[in-house]
């Protein structure tokens, strides 16, 4: 029986936990006590990584993967049987299923239509730094700019009305805290599904020139999906970049150079966006996929019906593959790190995030040369409870 089980604690708020950081230069999979008992692996190995992502022996769908965090544990055995499947929630699909939402939305994200949304992830972000000047010092980071920025853009996207943020932003808060209890994660998901759900009838009734609008008009999906593909949009697509913006200004504050480096120079910027994605890999405690069959990877054999956890912070710091990787270098190579995963389910909204990071970091420290902690860096609350990484608050002055 193997004692490793999947923790989100960490010894030092860039770092992943001490506990499996470890193990990163070791091995490429180590064997893992999942939180339903379940024993499977551990993926920490970069090549082994991409190669499991990439494989469609490996599924993604919820009957067949195995929780790795407690609270999750008591979820999934709540949902199973009750039919509380979401339908549409693509990410948890496999192919060919997936493959048919997947494409319906991929002309929505191309990286032109995206370069065409950056003058107005511009303006959103200037008139949130006059909002942050206006707040006074000191301020929350995460309250005035992390957090709104991503939020803004991503309901102009969807066409879902800004003014709501309270009702979903705590919707989405109780589904990705790992402390949530079953009951409360059920709620949320019945309550974002039902706001979603009636937003779709108005887009029917109204239609609006926006994503969700098109996708009604486009008459492809049921109402039940389309209230699905809107969840599955409306969580990544603010929780991530937010948490990106807040965590990885911290990170800069913590590193003056590398700070410096992004306000001054705007040949850093591009890769310096990708080497914070790589070093803060704010995805800690997944992806989850099962084998469908006996796979051999890298010389281990995975069995069939036996659930991989991946650590991405780890993987992201694979000697092999980015040697040095424990320390922020906006000038490394940052490429090809899996902080947006790999293969059919790699991240959707990438190119979007990208632009508000690339946008929303040289425009925050150009603002605000004098930035800095409001509060010693031990208060600053880290979110080693929620599945997605960051800080809950960054106090800031300048
Ligand atoms: C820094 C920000 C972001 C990070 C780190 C991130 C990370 C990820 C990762 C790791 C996956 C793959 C999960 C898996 O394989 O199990 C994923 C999928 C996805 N992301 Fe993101 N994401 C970010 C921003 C966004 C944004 C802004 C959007 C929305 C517009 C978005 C929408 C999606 C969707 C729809 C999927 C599912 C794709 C599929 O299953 O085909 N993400 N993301």
């Amino acid at each position: 029986m193997s004692e490793l089980v999947m923790t989100t604690d960490r010894e030092r708020p860039f770092d992943p936990p001490d506990r499996i950081a470890g193990l990163g230069g070791e091995a490429p999979l180590h064997r893992l006590t999942f939180a339903d008992g379940h024993e499977g692996w551990l993926v920490t190995g970069y090549t082994a990584a991409r190669a499991i992502l990439a494989d469609p022996r490996f599924s993604n769908r919820p009957e067949f993967t195995h929780p790795t965090i407690p609270a999750r544990a008591e979820v999934a055995e709540k949902l199973r049987g009750r039919e509380f499947a979401v339908p549409g929630f693509f990410l948890r699909m496999d192919a060919p299923e997936h493959t048919r939402y997947r494409k319906l939305l991929t002309g929505q994200f191309t990286v032109r239509r995206m370069k065409q949304l950056e003058p107005r992830v511009e303006e959103i972000t200037h008139a949130r730094l006059d909002a942050l000047a206006a707040a006074g010092r000191p301020a929350d980071l995460v309250e005035h700019f992390a957090l709104p920025i991503p939020s803004l853009v991503i309901c102009e996207l969807l066409g879902v009305p800004y003014e709501d943020r309270e009702r979903f932003q705590s919707y989405s808060r109780a589904l990705l805290a790992l402390e949530s209890g079953a009951d409360e994660v059920i709620d949320a998901m019945r309550s974002m599904t039902g706001y979603l759900y009636d937003l779709i009838q108005r887009k029917r009734a109204e239609p609006q020139d926006d994503l969700i609008s098109g996708l009604v008009q486009g008459g492809e999906l049921a109402d039940d999906e389309l209230t699905g593909v809107a969840f599955l949009l409306l969580v990544a697509g603010h929780e991530t970049t937010a948490n990106m913006l807040g965590l990885g200004t911290y990170a800069l504050l913590r590193n003056p150079d590398q700070l410096a480096a992004m306000r001054d120079d705007p040949s850093v910027v591009d890769n310096g966006v990708e080497e914070l994605l790589r070093y803060l890999t704010i995805i800690h405690i997944g992806p989850i996929r099962s084998a469908l069959e006996d796979v051999e990877v890298e010389g281990v054999m995975v069995r069939k019906g036996q659930s991989v956890a991946f650590s991405l912070p780890v993987v992201n710091r694979d000697p092999a593959r980015f040697p040095g990787g424990d320390s922020l270098d906006l000038a490394r190579p940052a490429g090809g790190h899996l902080t947006f995963g790999h293969g059919i389910h790699q991240c959707l909204g990438q190119q979007l995030a990208r632009i508000e990071m690339r946008i929303g970091f040289p425009a925050l420290l150009r603002r605000f040369p004098g930035l800095r902690l409001a509060v010693p860096p031990e208060e600053v609350p880290m979110r080693t409870d929620m599945s997605i990484y960051g800080v809950h608050r960054l106090p800031v002055t300048w």
